[in-house]
């Protein structure tokens, strides 16, 4: 039996359900020379922001029992060169493209959607409003409902009908399903689930945080049940809207995991650091396992763990 393993988040098509981690593949330069950006759903570039930016104090990594954290904050060229020089060659290798967009305030995400809005070769706008390295607290918009709509507002109204918008969202929040159900609201087309925890490491030695930046956002293995349980969440209150499901998906079992809970994509991040090919990888160990279950397309598995178990099945089972 052939396999449809196309996905959708809204109106964006993609072959495959793959997809880089914002952050964690810069534009996919490094990449490319372990196997064709094209051959994956898409890459998710690192959060651009409206200037160049240095990103916070070194050091920006510590390695945690399964996972590690980053302080990166985020550094980039800024939306300018990243226009003239990341997006052309995305272009050129054929790969499709989520820009990831990133502000200090309302108006600056507003400008970042300007700037994007007719630059060919772009499937979608990532809207991350839950980065945890940040000076000001104030400014993780993704943990306030009325910031997180504000911004996806202002992009949605930018926009115009342009370009599909997917909330990048953060789990360090109470109730994440009443942020997803404001940021649909205010026009987002679907949710990335999740960006990193904030988190901490105390070096032994000196006796104060070993992060330049003090606290930074934990990710891998360790997080992937937070992940998990957020899909699940906001899939079974918002059933028809996409989520691009992240966080500690190592292997196609993960990101199987990931898809049963409600993800339509599964993008994969700090298991790239490990090791480059982890994307492709992982692509085809999910494309073995969701056949081996019987699924004749990815989309017939999308939030599968959700349906009730019939008697029959039960029956088999216990
Ligand atoms: O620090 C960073 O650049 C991380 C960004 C994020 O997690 O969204």
């Amino acid at each position: 039996m052939t396999l449809d393993f196309s996905t959708t988040l809204g109106p964006a098509w993609f072959p495959a359900p793959i997809f880089t981690a914002s952050g964690c593949a810069s534009s996919g330069k490094e990449l490319a020379q372990f196997f064709p950006l094209k051959s994956i759903g898409a890459i998710v570039t690192k959060s651009i922001m409206v200037k160049a930016r240095p990103g916070r104090p070194t050091p920006r990594m510590a390695e945690t029992p399964s996972g590690m954290l980053n302080s990166i904050g985020l550094q980039g060229p800024g939306i300018d060169s990243f226009i003239a020089n990341d997006i052309p060659w995305l272009v050129e290798q054929g790969a499709r493209i989520i820009v990831s967009i990133a502000g200090e305030t309302v108006d600056e995400y507003a400008t970042l959607a300007r700037r994007l809005r007719s630059v060919p070769g772009i499937s979608a706008l990532e809207v991350n409003i839950s980065c945890p390295n940040v000076e000001n607290r104030g400014m993780v918009f993704a943990c306030d409902p009325v910031s997180s709509r504000a911004v996806i507002d202002g992009v949605r109204r930018t926009l115009g009908g342009d370009l599909p918008i997917i909330a990048k969202l953060s789990p360090d929040v109470t109730d994440i399903v009443s942020i997803a159900r404001e940021v649909v609201d205010a026009g987002a087309d679907g949710v990335a689930l999740i960006n990193t925890l904030l988190g901490m490491v105390i070096n032994t030695e000196t006796m104060r945080p070993h992060l330049g930046g003090k606290t930074g956002g934990l990710s891998g293995p360790a997080i992937r049940p937070v992940a998990v349980r957020a899909i699940y969440q906001v899939h079974q209150a918002l059933p028809k809207i996409p989520i691009l499901g992240m966080g500690g998906v190592r292997n196609g079992r993960d990101a199987f995991e990931m898809i049963l809970a409600g993800a339509s994509g599964v993008s994969v991040g700090t298991a790239t650091f490990g090791n480059p090919k982890a994307a492709i990888e992982i692509q085809s160990e999910l494309k073995a396992l969701v056949s081996a279950k019987g699924f004749t397309s990815l989309k017939s598995a999308v939030g599968f763990a959700h349906r009730e178990i019939d008697s029959e099945s039960a029956k088999e089972s216990m």
